[in-house]
């Protein structure tokens, strides 16, 4: 298994990011808001955040690339974090991209991808000699996952791993989230945003006026749908609406004032349950890896 230190090391030489930057995710803003759970999910789990009641979000939406002043109309894949916290004063999170589907299993060919795509010239000859990859990269490609939104607003973000839901009972049923947009094209401010950081002007002038919605949607995992492979496609999976995250306001980055904010999606509480997904279960030590960098003073 690729050593997450070197994982990030690779990644970094390969962006080739100022100091003081996330390694992925560079360019990035945080937003506040709050989420409410549908009857449904209460049902199914047990967890303090789907219990219905109005929960305190923090949110980072970004460009997944590791610079963190690339101008936003480059064609990227966008993140969208969101960290829960609860009445407890524990907090869960989770990190929706905007691909529906992620390559592989496999965290050092991951990383090998993500090198290869920094390089335009080097991404089909990575591809010829990795062929299982070639569908996946090409439904990103082709299902505009990588096209640059108008605004996050309107894009609908994948977390990719199921998580287990346990119940009162302690039942658990295995579920897989998106974040799926309220806003629609009729939505649309009239002022249209073109520079390098339109994204976050456009949110800016959104919020100004209304509040910038999400609905949480799960799939629920049914016979032959595995929770365990982040590469599984769940072929008729029953869905149902989790609840809604509803954005207020933008707030200003921690880490302009020293502190660390790090979304991790292995951070889940009572009522939650992580599957053994070799890429969830290796995202942690490498964002860790990535914090610790992040640490170094900030080169703007
Ligand atoms: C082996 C696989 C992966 C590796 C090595 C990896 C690596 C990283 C690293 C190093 C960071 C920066 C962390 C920090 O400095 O706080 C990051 C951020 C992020 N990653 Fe991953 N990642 C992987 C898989 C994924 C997957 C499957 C998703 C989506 C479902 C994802 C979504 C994100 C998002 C949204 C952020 C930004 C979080 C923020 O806004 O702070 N990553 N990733």
């Amino acid at each position: 298994m690729l050593d997450p230190e070197e994982a990030v090391e690779r990644i970094r030489a390969a962006f080739r990011p100022p100091e003081g930057h996330r390694t992925l995710h560079a360019k990035g803003a945080f937003y506040a808001g709050t989420f409410t759970a549908t009857p449904e999910a209460t049902a199914l789990s047990r967890a303090g955040h789907l219990s219905g009641e109005t929960i305190p979000v923090t949110v980072r939406w970004s460009n997944a690339g590791g610079n963190p002043r690339v101008p936003d109309p480059k064609p990227d894949i966008r993140g969208m974090a969101v960290s829960w916290k609860l009445p407890d004063g524990t907090a869960t999170d989770l990190l929706g991209q905007t691909s529906p589907r992620f390559p592989t299993k496999d965290p050092e060919e991951f990383v090998a991808l993500t090198e290869a795509s920094v390089n335009p010239l080097r991404l089909p000859l990575f591809l010829l000699r990795h062929p299982h990859l070639v569908g996946p990269v090409l439904s990103g490609l082709t299902g505009g996952a990588l096209a640059s939104p108008v605004s996050f607003a309107e894009a609908t973000f994948y977390p990719i791993h199921a998580y287990g839901w346990v119940d009162a009972a302690g039942t658990t049923t295995w579920v897989r989230y998106s974040f799926v947009p309220v806003a629609t094209r009729a939505d649309r401010l009239d002022e249209t945003f073109t520079g390098p950081d339109r994204l976050r002007e456009e949110m800016a002038a959104r919020l100004a006026r209304v509040p910038v919605e999400h609905d949480v949607r799960v799939q629920v995992a049914g016979p032959g749908h595995d929770p365990h492979d982040p590469t599984a496609v769940w072929k008729g999976a029953r869905e149902l609406l989790a609840g809604r995250i509803t954005v207020t306001e933008a707030v200003p980055d921690p880490e302009t004032e020293g502190a660390v904010v790090v979304f991790d999606p292995t951070r889940v509480v009572d009522g939650l349950e992580l599957s053994d997904d070799p890429i969830l279960r290796y995202r942690p030590a490498a964002y860790s890896e990535s914090v610790s960098r992040r640490m170094q003073p900030r080169d703007r």
